[in-house]
């Protein structure tokens, strides 16, 4: 049989102002130019390579001759992913075989030319692109065979950025996924929405795109083999002065906690897109990282999480948005198998001085309760985790990759979702939208059990 059955991919192809003027004309991208940032646009979204020297290579990188490290945009994936795309293995130019559409439209590239939002640009101009894609897609032969439902695209930021509902001139950023037709869509983004179904998480480019799977094999080797000496590790990132004396802010809680610690490594960054040399030394000399949410703005999620996967460090999360309910295509559902969640609330009662109750135990106190069999356990489900996480150069391969990437996971889930989606819409049940406010639950129902029924996560995405 045909290796791709029920795997094809149409690519609706769209103007080059969609895409590909935008990655060139990249002075009018206004975030990444301000810090001159348009060489992160180059090699399909990769970035420039990492200079072979300068920084301890052989320790950070294993050595250039492995190759496939770049410093790369975390914004970056609109361009990386289409660049993929041209080279899927089952693309097919008749739509009516497709399993899903491709629309390579650079949602995050356009909205980033106009954020920040707020005032200085009118409303009119942050949408504007936006709906002449939705007026491009619509009026196609192949929207009409579905309403869109088998559509995709990527738009390689947080939900929010897409997700303004005034139309006053107030707000943040445009309304693309508020459009009736995106909704009928699925946008790939690096933080999705709890409360709604037309975005999925996929994990944030990191710096390693490797080009085979032996490159794969040697970084993971080399990161079992490495001595760590500190338990734990918090990387802060642009966090402005003030935040860290909010009370409420787990952030200045475990910045406090970790420079209170001869066991902790902490490390500040006012970029919010720091050098992978840095952060890859600091993740790679320990044992846990720690991930509060927040890493820009009100985000849940941050690219570090993703870097300290790359680097064999056991993730910390302290809000089950931070990654359980966002990227459950790509991480394991039993989140204890390669991570500690340590409830935000916990954090904030050690904070507040009540020392006296079991409960509020520091992060230290914790991480020193796990066994150390338990350790190398996380520690193996972590590394095992990094080929499912990275966005391979598949540009000078020659033959089939045997593990999938997080751009194979992530085509795979689209399909898997159109297909039950069409079987649905065929068997006559519709999606029901009232239950889009259960978005983040979906994937964590076992066998048997609703949206609706009770979760311990309830209050912590509490919806109004
Ligand atoms: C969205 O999909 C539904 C079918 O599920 C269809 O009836 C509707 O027209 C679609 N919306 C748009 C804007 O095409």
């Amino acid at each position: 049989g045909d290796l791709c059955a029920g795997r094809y991919v149409y690519v609706q192809e769209l103007p080059p102002h969609f895409n590909s003027d935008m990655a060139r004309d990249c002075e009018a991208l206004s975030e990444w130019t301000e810090a001159g940032k348009c060489k992160h646009t180059a090699n399909g979204g990769f970035g420039p390579p990492q200079p072979s020297s300068g920084v301890e290579e052989t320790v950070l990188f294993q050595g250039q001759e492995t190759g496939g490290w770049y410093d790369t945009e975390e914004h970056a994936l609109d361009i990386i992913f289409h660049d993929r795309v041209k080279r899927y293995e089952c693309l097919t130019a008749d739509s009516s075989l497709a399993s899903a559409v491709f629309v390579p439209f650079y949602a995050g590239l356009d909205v980033a030319r106009h954020l920040p939002g707020k005032g200085r640009y009118h409303v009119a101009t942050r949408d504007e692109m936006a709906l002449a894609m939705v007026e491009f897609v619509t009026a196609r032969p192949e929207w009409r065979a579905l309403g869109g439902r088998d559509h995709f695209f990527v738009a390689g930021r947080g939900t929010w950025d897409f997700r303004r509902s005034q139309d006053d001139g107030g707000g943040w950023g445009n309304k693309l996924f508020l459009l009736p037709a995106v909704r009928n869509m699925t946008a790939l983004v690096v933080e999705a929405s709890p409360w709604h179904l037309n975005d999925a998480a996929v994990p944030y480019p990191t710096g390693f795109h490797p080009t085979t799977d032996e490159h794969v094999f040697l970084w993971q080797h080399r990161l079992r083999e490495l001595k760590r000496q500190s338990l734990f590790a918090f990387f802060v990132s642009g966090a402005p002065q003030g935040t860290e004396e909010d009370p409420k802010s787990v952030s200045s809680h475990l910045v406090k906690q970790c420079a209170a610690s001869s066991a902790c490594s902490l490390v500040r960054d006012e970029d919010s897109s720091p050098a992978a040399a840095g952060i890859m030394k600091l993740y790679q000399s320990s044992t846990f990282c720690l991930h509060p949410r927040g890493g820009a703005g009100d985000a849940y999620t941050r690219r570090s999480i993703f870097d300290a996967i790359l680097a064999g460090c056991i993730p910390v999360f302290f809000h089950p948005g931070t990654a359980y309910v966002q990227y459950t295509w790509h991480l394991p559902r039993d989140h204890a198998r390669y991570s500690v969640y340590i409830p935000e609330e916990d954090v904030l009662r050690a904070g507040a001085g009540n020392n006296n109750a079991s409960s509020s135990s520091s992060v230290e106190e914790t991480l020193r309760k796990i066994p150390p069999d338990a350790v190398e356990r996380m520690r193996a489900a972590v590394v095992e985790l990094i080929p499912t996480v990275i966005y391979a150069d598949t540009s000078s391969r020659l033959e089939a990759s045997s593990v999938p990437d997080a751009f194979d996971v992530a085509v795979e889930a689209v399909i898997k979702k159109v297909t039950k989606l069409r079987k649905d819409l065929v068997e006559g049940r519709a999606e029901d939208e009232k239950l889009g406010k259960f978005g983040w639950k979906y994937p964590l129902l076992g066998e048997g059990h609703k949206v609706e029924d009770p979760h311990e996560w309830d209050s912590l995405f509490a919806y109004n």
